[in-house]
């Protein structure tokens, strides 16, 4: 299909006949279409790079609301907002939910029906993200209640009159999996999603866990079973799990890693990381919501530890990249200085950088969250305001040197960028 905007077409005709095959040999219609360069993202051994082979540093954020906000013509202007601060900061990715369960403004209104004013927000979010030249990550469920998740999913099976004794037998029970998401064609764009590069990845689920059953078979077979089945519609994405990187029962020799040694909660950092479909790994950190006691300095060295240590086992166990897809600092605490999220950001962006710049399998980082102005309502302790100049500054910084990083491994030149790691 073609899907070239009027006022490009215009522009093209008015063009020479030579020009016009030029540029139709040049350049897919895609890219015309979405702002995006250099087409999907794929994975290549334990880096990620586009189409034209050159590799792919992720420098992002969290806007999980853009769905939402773009579902009412009154707040879709947030959604502009929060890209434009995104792209002045020098981000490259966004992470946003693809879903809502039987919320307000539901995208899956009851199973399988969807609200076709919450898929035209949805639209209208990939298509001004790729405007923008920004590509997202999309989260298909929530582990949560929040906008509706697997309780959701578990409450509509028991009014079907199915038996599931816990909210953990959504894992078992396929009650619903008509996500129509995958195969939906963008309203604004006319390209279906599953073709969109806009689209980094997909993540199956929002920090799945599944206390019921320790071992964490249960959710490997749901991931398994998930993974091949996204992957049998649409095996143009990237796709990942989602999880928040804890060790499991496959390793417990690390499991004095995780924040107070706690098991796996279902999951597992390295056996669901190695499932064929999974493209690459997920982290989050948040040592101040799971280590509330420890010092602050005692949170940062546990922060260090807890990125490196993903780096290192996504390069000897897993040969696929490592992504923090979650890192954020609350500002909440009766202490809090604006200096202590810029170490905090350092702390991982020093260890993004780092591993990228040696060729290692960290692949980026993104921070939870960023907000525009006007949405005072939705902060969470964690919001970051692109008008906040220390943690600005941290973001833009960070931009600027993966972006050598991403230009020198693209020319396989040997000399590391040393002279932008001296920030403090
Ligand atoms: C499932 O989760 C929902 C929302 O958190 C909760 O209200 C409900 O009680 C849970 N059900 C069971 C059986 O645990
Ligand atoms: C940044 O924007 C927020 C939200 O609109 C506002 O409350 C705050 O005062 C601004 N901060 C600065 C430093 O301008």
């Amino acid at each position: 299909m073609d899907s070239t905007p009027p006022n490009s077409r215009r522009h093209l005709l008015s063009s020479s006949i030579i020009l016009l095959l030029l540029i139709d040999w040049k350049q897919p219609t895609l890219t015309r279409a979405t702002g995006i360069k250099g087409g999907f993202i794929r994975r290549k051994g334990i880096r990620l790079e586009d189409e034209d082979g050159k590799p792919f540093l992720v420098h992002g954020c969290n806007f999980y609301w853009l769905m939402y906000q773009a579902a009412d013509e009154s707040s879709r202007i947030m959604v502009d907002d929060v890209l434009r601060d995104s792209k002045s900061l020098g981000l490259n990715v966004g992470r946003t939910w693809a879903f809502n369960d039987g919320a307000d403004r539901a995208l899956q209104i009851s199973p399988g029906i969807y609200g076709e004013k919450a898929f035209q927000g949805l639209d209208y979010a990939i298509a001004q993200a790729g405007k923008h030249g920004i590509r997202l990550v999309l989260s298909l469920i929530n582990n949560f209640d929040a906008y509706g998740g697997r309780p959701q999913y578990v409450k509509w099976a028991r009014d079907a009159g199915n038996y599931l004794p816990s909210n953990d037998s959504f894992f078992t029970h396929y009650v619903t999996r008509a996500l129509k998401i995958l195969t939906r064609v963008n309203s604004i764009t006319g390209i279906a999603y599953k073709d969109d590069p806009t689209i980094m990845a997909w993540e199956l689920m929002n920090e799945p866990r599944c206390v019921s059953d320790p071992s964490g078979d249960t959710l490997m077979e749901w991931v398994k079973e998930m993974g091949a089945w996204v992957k049998s519609i649409d095996n143009k994405h990237l796709l990942q799990v989602g999880m928040e990187g804890f060790y499991g029962s496959s390793t417990p020799g690390r499991r004095w890693a995780n924040p107070n040694d706690i098991d796996g909660l279902g999951t597992d950092f390295i056996r669901m990381n190695q499932i064929t479909h999974i493209d690459f790994a997920t982290v989050h950190c948040y040592p101040d919501l799971w280590l509330p006691k420890l010092s602050e300095s005692r949170q940062l060295s546990f922060l260090q530890i807890w990125v490196n240590i993903h780096i290192e086992d996504a390069e000897d166990f897993l040969d696929k990249p490592v992504l923090f897809t979650e890192f954020g600092k609350s500002d909440r605490s009766l202490d809090y200085k604006p200096s202590q999220r810029s170490d905090f950001f350092w702390t991982v962006y020093d260890s993004v950088f780092s591993s990228a710049n040696s060729g290692g399998a960290a692949g980026g980082a993104m921070l939870w969250q960023l907000l525009p102005q006007g949405m005072d309502q939705w902060r969470d302790g964690f919001a970051v305001l692109a008008n906040q100049s220390s943690s600005a500054n941290v973001i833009s910084w960070q931009s600027q040197r993966m972006k050598r990083v991403a230009t020198n491994l693209f020319h396989s030149r040997s000399t590391p960028v040393t002279q932008l790691t001296s920030h403090v």
